[in-house]
């Protein structure tokens, strides 16, 4: 591309222009190797698309059946963005585009995918087929489809057997969210040997299989988030030697055992918030060394062991909100944490001296909601960081005229 050119492209992307090109189907707009023609209301594939497009968007029309042809000899096309139509999909709808790296089938209302549709696409590394109405994958349907990395399933109503996902070697993120997945096959991740991402949140598991996890020393993302799990998981965890995110935030864990996290020593991130915990174990964060965010809002601790952050000085951020603390827990050890929050509890008392004293980090404390009724600035005074004390909705901010006292704010 000559410099000059650049403006041009910038209006034609931007400004949607109609290019009445040789191999561009009205009403769609192209450049180069892109057909763009989402939001047309098209109720079917336009003809002619030109042989040369690599990247075709039909997104949000109201397609419903592809003609056998409808693709013909578009032996160039990569990426196919389907989502948001009416498709019903069918053994022949990929059949001349047998390049295809990615296709983007979301919100379609599709009820099932043909036995034979993925045959002539094994190079597929993208596929989403989220928001749909699928019950289940016919068994060999995705098998073939080796180079696969990304499987978006989420917000289907999909059942796993054994072998569902057999022969997906190269898959490295599978969403299964928004399923009503109420148990998991054992064996249902085995085969999947390079798995990093796993996202099964917005199901209704209570429990997951001993041996699920078995080998998966490859997951890095772990997200389990709003599901009824309990504190019985833990043991289904072990392996997994590699994660670094752990989400089981909206569950209801009401105890954890001794060290539930010790098996990771790379967790950059923990979510627990939204549970029934009242009481947390001394070793929570033995062996966290590289922990920097960890959520525990919305359960009913009143206190925390004495040492629990020891060890953490990596952590940077702290929620703690909506929980039952009746004053400043204790927090030695966290000397880098950057952001801490206590709103919505009954502390009474500002933060002592030797609390804060330590957090020399600190950016933001929020202690708004509480039952404070005094402060001490001088107790923050070495905290030169600090820019941000929310103290909304205390008792201090009905008895005192803060509005002299930087950085402490009654108001948000
Ligand atoms: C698509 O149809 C809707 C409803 O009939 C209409 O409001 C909208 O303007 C149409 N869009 C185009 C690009 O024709
Ligand atoms: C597709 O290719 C075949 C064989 O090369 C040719 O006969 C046919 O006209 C082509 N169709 C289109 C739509 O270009
Ligand atoms: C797809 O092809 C298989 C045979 O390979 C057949 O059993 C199935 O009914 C076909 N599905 C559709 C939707 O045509
Ligand atoms: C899968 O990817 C590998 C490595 O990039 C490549 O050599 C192979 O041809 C691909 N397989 C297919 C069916 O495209
Ligand atoms: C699924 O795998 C489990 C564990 O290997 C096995 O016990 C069970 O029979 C299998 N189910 C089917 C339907 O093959
Ligand atoms: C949790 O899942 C339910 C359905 O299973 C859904 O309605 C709700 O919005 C989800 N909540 C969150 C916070 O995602
Ligand atoms: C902190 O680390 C020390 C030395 O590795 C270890 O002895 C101690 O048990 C750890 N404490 C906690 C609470 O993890
Ligand atoms: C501030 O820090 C200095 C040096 O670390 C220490 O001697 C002093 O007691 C601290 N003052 C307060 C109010 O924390
Ligand atoms: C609070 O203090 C500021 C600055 O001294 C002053 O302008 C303001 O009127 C005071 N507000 C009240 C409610 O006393």
């Amino acid at each position: 591309m000559t410099p000059h050119m650049f403006p041009t492209v910038v209006l034609l992307v931007f400004m949607n222009v109609r290019l009445p090109a040789k191999g561009c189907p009205l009403p769609c707009a192209c450049f180069a190797s892109i057909t763009d023609c989402r939001n047309e209301n098209l109720t079917s594939v336009p003809q002619g698309i030109g042989l040369q497009t690599e990247t075709l968007f039909l997104t949000a029309n109201q397609l419903t059946t592809i003609p056998p042809r409808a693709f013909w000899n578009l032996t160039s096309l990569t990426f196919l963005d389907l989502s948001n139509n009416k498709v019903i999909p069918d053994n022949d709808t990929l059949d001349y585009v047998r390049n295809l790296l990615s296709l983007d089938f979301s919100e379609n209302d599709i009820q099932t995918i043909p036995t034979d549709i993925f045959q002539p696409t094994p190079k597929l590394v993208w596929l989403n087929l989220a928001k749909n109405q699928l019950k289940s994958l016919p068994n060999d349907v995705i098998r073939n489809l080796h180079n696969l990395t990304y499987l978006d399933l989420s917000d289907n109503f999909i059942e796993l057997h054994n072998n569902t996902f057999e022969g997906l070697y190269s898959l490295d993120t599978l969403i299964l969210s928004g399923n009503r997945l109420s148990s998991l096959p054992s064996v249902a991740f085995h085969t999947i040997s390079q798995l990093q991402i796993l996202e099964l949140s917005n199901n209704k598991l209570k429990y997951l299989p001993n041996n699920l996890f078995d080998k998966k020393d490859s997951l890095t993302d772990l997200i389990l988030s709003n599901n009824t799990l309990t504190g019985s998981i833990f043991p289904a965890l072990r392996g997994l030697s590699s994660l670094k995110y752990l989400y089981l935030s909206n569950n209801r864990i009401s105890s954890l055992p001794p060290f539930p996290l010790e098996s990771f020593p790379l967790l950059h991130k923990v979510t627990l918030s939204h549970n029934s915990l009242s009481v947390l174990p001394d070793g929570l964060l033995k062996g966290l060394n590289q922990l920097s965010v960890l959520e525990l809002s919305d359960n009913s601790i009143a206190q925390l062991p004495k040492e629990l952050f020891q060890n953490s000085s990596s952590l940077e951020y702290l929620h703690m909100d909506r929980n039952m603390f009746s004053e400043m827990p204790m927090l030695a050890g966290l000397q880098n944490v950057v952001e801490l929050t206590l709103c919505c509890s009954k502390i009474q008392h500002w933060p002592s001296e030797v609390t804060l004293s330590q957090l020399e980090y600190l950016e933001t404390l929020d202690l708004s909601s509480n039952l404070i009724v005094n402060f001490d600035m001088n107790i923050v005074r070495n905290n030169t960081k600090l820019t941000n004390v929310l103290l909304t909705n205390n008792p201090i901010c009905v008895n005192m005229n803060l509005s002299v006292a930087m950085p402490l704010k009654c108001i948000n």
